[in-house]
C-alpha cells in the first residue's frame, strides 16, 4: 500500500517534492521509533535506575595502572539510558540501551569529542542481508548506527566500511567503502583510500565478530588512530574474553607501550553473551 503510494508520488510530482516528501517521511518514522522506544522503556529504565545500579567489570592493561578515565567508566551505571542510547536506537542500530548498552560507556568515552570536528570510522553498516555473516536480518537498517554518528557529532565526518557492497552509500558527512576484515590486502586498501588518509578519533569494529576477524583488523587499522584517539572492538563473545586478555597483557602491552587497553564486561539483563568491549587509548 506504502509501495503504490510513493511510486504515485514520484509520477506525478517534481523530483525536488518527492525528494522533500521522502525525507520528512523518514524524518516521522524516525521519531515514530523513537516515541514508542521512549515510552516503552526509556522511560520506565531511567526512572528505575534511580534504585537499580549496574556497573561494568573492567580491567585494564598494563594491570593495575588505570587511567582517570577507565576509573570513570567504572562508575558508570549501564543500566541506566542515555541521550545517545535514545538517538542509537531511533536510528535502528543496536547499540543503544537495549540488547547492548553501549552507549551508556560512549556517552562518556566520547564525551569530549561532542562538538568537535572529528573523523569516526565504524567497520560493520548492519547489513540486512539474512544470508550474510553478523546480519541485522531483514528488518535492519544499514547505515544505521552511521546516521547516529552523524547526529551525535553534528561537526564530525563519519566513516564506514563493510563486507557487504550492496549496502554502501554516500550521504552528507557520511561516505563508506568495501572492506572484508579478514583480509589484510582489502584493509590496506581501504586505508588508502584519499578520505581515509587522515588520521582517525574513534574507529570502532562491529564487524564480523571473530577474534581472528578483530585481531585482523586491529593489526592494519590501530596505527590509523591519532594519538589520545580511541579504539574499540564490540561484540566480543565471552568465549573469546581468555583470548584478550591474553594478547593485551603479552603482546600489545609491550607493542604499545604508550598505550591503554581496556576490557571492559557490560552487565545487560537481555544480553549475557557478547556485550563486552575492548577499548584502547593513550
Ligand atoms: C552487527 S552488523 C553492524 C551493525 C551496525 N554497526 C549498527 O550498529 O547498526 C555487522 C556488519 O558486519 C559486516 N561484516 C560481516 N563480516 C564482515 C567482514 N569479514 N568484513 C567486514 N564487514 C563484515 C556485516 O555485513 C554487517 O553489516
Amino acid at each position: 500500500m506504502l509501495t503504490i503510494a510513493r511510486d504515485l508520488l514520484k509520477r506525478n510530482s517534481s523530483p525536488a517534492f518527492f525528494g522533500h516528501a521522502r525525507s520528512l517521511w523518514r524524518l516521522s518514522r524516525f521519531y515514530g521509533r523513537l516515541s514508542k522506544w521512549y515510552w516503552s522503556f526509556f522511560a520506565g529504565h531511567t526512572i528505575a535506575s534511580f534504585f537499580v545500579k549496574k556497573t561494568p567489570k573492567i580491567q585494564s592493561f598494563p594491570r593495575g595502572q588505570a587511567s582517570e578515565l577507565v576509573t570513570k567508566l567504572q562508575r558508570i551505571n549501564v543500566f541506566a539510558p542515555t541521550a545517545m542510547c535514545r538517538v542509537m536506537t531511533g536510528y535502528g542500530s543496536d547499540k543503544g540501551r537495549g540488547w547492548h548498552n553501549y552507549t551508556t560507556i560512549y556517552s562518556v568515552l566520547f564525551g569530549k569529542f561532542r562538538g568537535a570536528p572529528l573523523r569516526i570510522l565504524e567497520l560493520g553498516l548492519g547489513t540486512d542481508n539474512p544470508s550474510l555473516a553478523s546480519s541485522m536480518g531483514e528488518n535492519g537498517k544499514p547505515g544505521a548506527s552511521l546516521r547516529g554518528w552523524r547526529k551525535l557529532f553534528p561537526r564530525g565526518l563519519v566513516y564506514g566500511a563493510d563486507i557487504d557492497r550492496d549496502i554502501l552509500f554516500r550521504e552528507d558527512r557520511i561516505e563508506t567503502f568495501y572492506c572484508d576484515q579478514c583480509d589484510s590486502q582489502a584493509i590496506r586498501q581501504l586505508w588508502s583510500q584519499p578520505a581515509l588518509r587522515e588520521e582517525m578519533d574513534i574507529i570502532i569494529d562491529d564487524g564480523l565478530h571473530t577474534f581472528e576477524g578483530n585481531i585482523s583488523f586491529l593489526e592494519s587499522s590501530l596505527e590509523h588512530v591519532r594519538p589520545g584517539g580511541i579504539y574499540v572492538v564490540e561484540d566480543i563473545v565471552r568465549e573469546a574474553l581468555d583470548n584478550w586478555r591474553d594478547v593485551l597483557e603479552t603482546q600489545y602491552t609491550k607493542r604499545f607501550p604508550g598505550y591503554e587497553f581496556a576490557l571492559l564486561e557490560l552487565p545487560n539483563e537481555a544480553n549475557p553473551w557478547d556485550n563486552n568491549l575492548r577499548r584502547r587509548l593513550d
